[in-house]
């Protein structure tokens, strides 16, 4: 096969099987920025052939409008605006209704979503009961998962998807209502009381209350720790075809309902490999122990037999820097200053880690480099929040940014159903024999 690219007014490419003289005339397509993208539509039609990207590293799977990214450049933008102005002068639900519908709201738009948003924080009290079916031990995520696809019952009145306001509802619904659940999760497996959402606090402060009060004392916001939060949320929010996201869509593109999609995206964001690499840094760190042994780690690291990896570094898209590490590494100095935390030893081995990764060829020459999840587990380690929430608190984060790439998706006309070819492998058509027969 070989393909050739014209220059003309509309740009296309033709793909001709070699050997052949069959061959197909293809668009190139072109977003606002970003590579330009053939559209394979007609390929299989024209010359019954597929093409081959396991991973989805050359694929676009959508046109989307929210989230832009530059890995080779390190940038991110959300709606068009880069991730670190919006860390800096903006805030969380600012920034969720910027995802969600597409511009920076008013001041009369900001104040209406923000009481929207607030006015959903609290889950049906029924839906208490679910988190005594699940064992004391259970891992939030999967509370989290089986909950949040739960809601689906209880929220009858907003499952037609078809609906544009009732859309609208369960967007609300999620994003208000998941970080009651995701708290909840926590509380039930410390065995302490469930606190119900307070409506006079930011998200963020909300989300620390309900994580971080008990009915016994009174609790105070402390607003560098409020900020952090609201901060990690920004950075988190959105990531655009990810594999949590790209679940969510393909999940969406059947149809099913919005609380089953997320629940669906939170199951693909607890993998190490995704959500869980920040949980997969702090064990990494504590299992590390000293920083006397970072060099033999590195080693095993850049052993191919050992399939260890510097968890923390390396991302599929990001090839120079990831724009959210370099936030989340100030973050952190100003969470562990705001807390008197002088000398923290996984700190100081993350460091020394990122010293030695920086310089090291195998990590150069591979374009590896800090990602997000690096610094975010330290900053909630010391914002006193246990590793095995780590991944849940992304979640919350992330539901915004899977609500409104479920909303773009059921919004676009072009949508049909997610269903990816194969290529097959596997044994030829051949005749069944009877188990006395085999061998
Ligand atoms: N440590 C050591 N080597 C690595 C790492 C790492 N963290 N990441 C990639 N490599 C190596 C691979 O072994 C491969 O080496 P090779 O060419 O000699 O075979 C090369 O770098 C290319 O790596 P790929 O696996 O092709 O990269 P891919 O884009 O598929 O994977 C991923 C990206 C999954 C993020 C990977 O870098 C990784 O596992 N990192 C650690 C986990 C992590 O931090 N995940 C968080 C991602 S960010 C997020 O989800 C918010």
């Amino acid at each position: 096969m070989s393909s050739t690219a014209s220059g003309a007014a509309k740009p296309t490419v033709t793909v001709t099987l070699d050997g052949t003289n069959r061959s197909t005339t293809l668009p190139l397509l072109s977003g606002s920025i970003g590579p330009q993208t053939v559209d394979i539509r007609k390929l299989y039609g024209d010359l019954g052939i597929f093409t081959f990207d396991p991973g989805y590293g050359a694929t676009a799977s959508c046109e989307s409008k929210i989230t832009y990214i530059d890995g080779d450049a390190g940038v991110l933008l959300y709606r068009g605006y880069p991730i670190e102005q919006l860390a800096e002068k903006s805030d969380f639900i600012e920034v969720a209704y910027l995802l969600l519908e597409g511009e920076l709201p008013n001041a009369a738009q900001l104040e209406a979503f923000r009481k929207g948003i607030t006015n959903h924080t609290m889950v049906h009290e029924q839906l208490r009961r679910f988190f005594d079916g699940f064992r004391r031990d259970a891992h939030p995520m999967a509370i989290l998962c089986g909950v949040v696809g739960a809601l689906a019952a209880f929220y009858h009145d907003n499952l037609d998807i078809n609906d544009a306001r009732q859309r609208e509802i369960a967007a609300y619904r999620l994003i208000a209502k998941v970080p009651t659940i995701a708290a909840w999760a926590y509380k039930y497996s410390i065995g302490q009381p469930f606190m119900y959402p307070r409506n006079d606090l930011s998200y963020a402060e909300n989300f620390l209350y309900m994580l971080n009060a008990v009915p016994a004392e009174p609790w105070k916001a402390n607003p560098i720790l409020s900020r952090a939060m609201d901060r990690i949320l920004v950075l988190h929010a959105d990531h655009e075809q990810n594999a949590s996201t790209s679940t969510v869509r393909l999940a969406g593109s059947t149809g099913a309902n919005p609380f089953a999609c997320i629940a669906a995206g939170i199951a693909a964001l607890w993998g190490p490999a995704h959500g869980g690499a920040n949980e997969a840094v702090l064990k990494m760190l504590t299992e590390i122990g000293k920083p006397e042994n970072i060099p033999a780690f590195i080693r095993e690291v850049k052993d191919k037999n050992s399939h260890t990896k510097l968890m923390g570094f390396g991302h599929r898209v990001y090839k120079n820097f990831d724009p959210r590490a370099k936030i989340m590494k100030d973050t952190c100095h100003e969470v562990l200053g705001e807390l008197g935390i002088k000398d923290e030893p996984l700190l100081d081995m993350a460091m020394e880690m990122e010293r030695i990764a920086l310089t090291d060829d195998y990590f150069i020459s591979r374009k590896l480099y800090p990602n997000v999840d690096f610094y975010s587990g330290i900053i909630l380690k010391a914002m006193g929040i246990p590793t095995h929430m780590f991944t849940v608190l992304f979640a919350v984060a992330r539901t915004t940014g899977w609500v409104s790439q479920w909303k773009e998706l059921i919004e676009d006309p072009s949508q049909r159903i997610g269903r990816p070819r194969q290529i097959y492998s596997g044994a030829v058509q051949r005749d069944y024999t009877s188990v006395d027969r085999r061998g």
